[in-house]
């Protein structure tokens, strides 16, 4: 077999990883790949954003299975493109795929399908969000309706921080276009969980609900980042909840998308808000999520290659099972000093070769790249630690002493991923 991967990050070397553990007598492909993909993949020199190119190298190059890590590629609908070639693809459509590339299309569809959402508005007037938002007042949270890597929602505290992040999106453009449309919305209070599923487009694999950690900062303060952490499994989570999420959550969604010409095929993340009230959406996201992948794939005992082969080629996930293993898994990002602001690259990096010896510990690269004088940095989120344990505190403290054992200039790094749960059962704080 002969697979590809679209993307180069740290989701990407952890989907490679699993999907080489899954097949490892298969060949693999990666888009520019980044240093730990690179020991992995074969790579091939085109932009993960290249859609044609990448459709005509994978047709002439007889690639049975192609996997897309980011959301841009799909909607630029490279999942189309690949389908319109006849080759087997995992990811939406691009028009499956405005779930997240438009928050305006995501929140209508659920206003229709009456999933649990927070109340909104979308605006393309500026006066008009204005006045809204002098009379819905603070708290109140403003989107960019378009892709916006992550940073397009600012959680206003007070209405002049709302009025001022309403002018930066559609007067400064500081989006781009992503921010012409805007979203309002109400703001909601309470956990938030990533739970992602497998879908076929009809039934939904669910995998083990992870938490992020988005702020840069220890206790979650500071600028929001692409992602500092991350843990599986959450103590919140239980089957009741998990029933409520894929009845009232996922399973609507998707028939909702299906019903719009838009089968989702692929990896539907739901961002969801453990309110008062029950689970709301916080967001929909089109692919896997990312550190979360990072944290949930090493305990994933059963195949992943599987269920997306079988999604890729138009199949049904339906009688499919997941396997776990028992514990946990915590994910601590290794960043560059300055993310998510300003920071250099090309800066050594030294993996201590007792890192890969440890079968509980995983090193998944996300900026680095391989030169002639070693491994280098080359982005602001460089590498995620990942430790299993039998517990959440014994997983902290192996992905802690990973993340104290790698070195490179400017390396930083959260030692609290994990803290809410710690707080919940003081007793098992590492
Ligand atoms: P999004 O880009 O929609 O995922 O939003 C990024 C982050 O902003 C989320 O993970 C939440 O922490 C926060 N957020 C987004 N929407 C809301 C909301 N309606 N209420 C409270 N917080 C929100
Ligand atoms: N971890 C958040 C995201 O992947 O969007």
């Amino acid at each position: 077999m002969r697979i590809l991967m679209v993307g180069n990050g740290g989701r990407e070397h952890t989907l490679l990883w699993k999907l080489k553990n899954d097949a490892p007598t298969a060949t693999f492909f990666a888009t520019q790949p980044n240093g730990g993909m690179a020991a992995l993949a074969e790579g091939v020199e085109i932009s993960p954003g290249d859609t044609e190119a990448l459709a005509g190298w994978a047709a002439s190059n007889s690639i049975d299975l192609t996997v897309v890590g980011p959301e841009a590629p799909l909607a630029d609908g490279i999942a189309d493109r690949f389908r319109a070639e006849g080759l087997p693809v995992f990811g939406p459509s691009a028009a499956a795929a405005r779930i997240e590339s438009s928050k305006a299309y995501s929140k209508k569809l659920m206003r229709n399908a009456g999933v649990p959402t927070a109340d909104f508005r979308v605006f393309r007037d500026l006066p008009a969000a204005e006045d809204y938002v002098r009379e819905q007042g603070a708290p109140i949270v403003v989107k960019a309706s378009g892709l916006a890597a992550g940073k397009g929602a600012v959680v206003c505290e007070t209405e002049d921080q709302a009025l001022h992040a309403l002018r930066e999106m559609m007067e400064n453009l500081r989006f781009g276009e992503a921010g012409r449309e805007v979203v309002i919305e109400e703001c909601m209070r309470g956990e938030e969980l990533s739970v992602f599923a497998l879908t076929d487009g009809k039934g939904a694999l669910i995998l083990l609900p992870s938490q992020d950690h988005k702020r840069v900062g220890e206790g979650d303060t500071g600028p929001n980042t692409g992602g500092m952490g991350a843990y599986a499994p959450v103590s919140l989570v239980n089957p009741k909840l998990m029933e409520d999420v894929e009845k009232k959550v996922l399973l609507p969604t998707l028939r909702a998308l299906e019903a719009d010409g838009s089968l989702f095929q692929g990896l539907l993340y739901a961002g969801i808000m453990l309110t008062h009230e029950g689970p709301k959406v916080v967001e929909f996201n089109c692919r896997f999520g990312d550190p979360e992948t990072q944290a949930i794939l090493p305990l994933l005992s059963s195949s992943l290659l599987e269920p997306i082969a079988t999604i890729a080629e138009g199949g049904s996930v339906a009688g499919m099972k997941l396997r776990w293993h028992s514990g946990g898994a915590v994910t601590t990002v290794l960043a560059s000093a300055g993310y998510p602001g300003s920071y250099e690259k090309g800066k050594a990096i030294e993996l201590p070769p007792s890192l890969t010896e440890d079968p509980n510990l995983f090193v998944f690269h996300a900026g680095t790249r391989r030169s002639a004088e070693g491994l280098l940095t080359s982005g602001g989120r460089v590498l995620a630690v990942t430790g299993l344990g039998d517990s959440l505190g014994e997983a902290s403290r192996k992905s802690l002493v990973g993340a104290d054992a790698v070195n490179f200039d400017g390396k930083y790094f959260r030692t609290d991923i994990g803290w809410r749960e710690f707080a919940r059962d003081e007793g098992m704080r590492p």
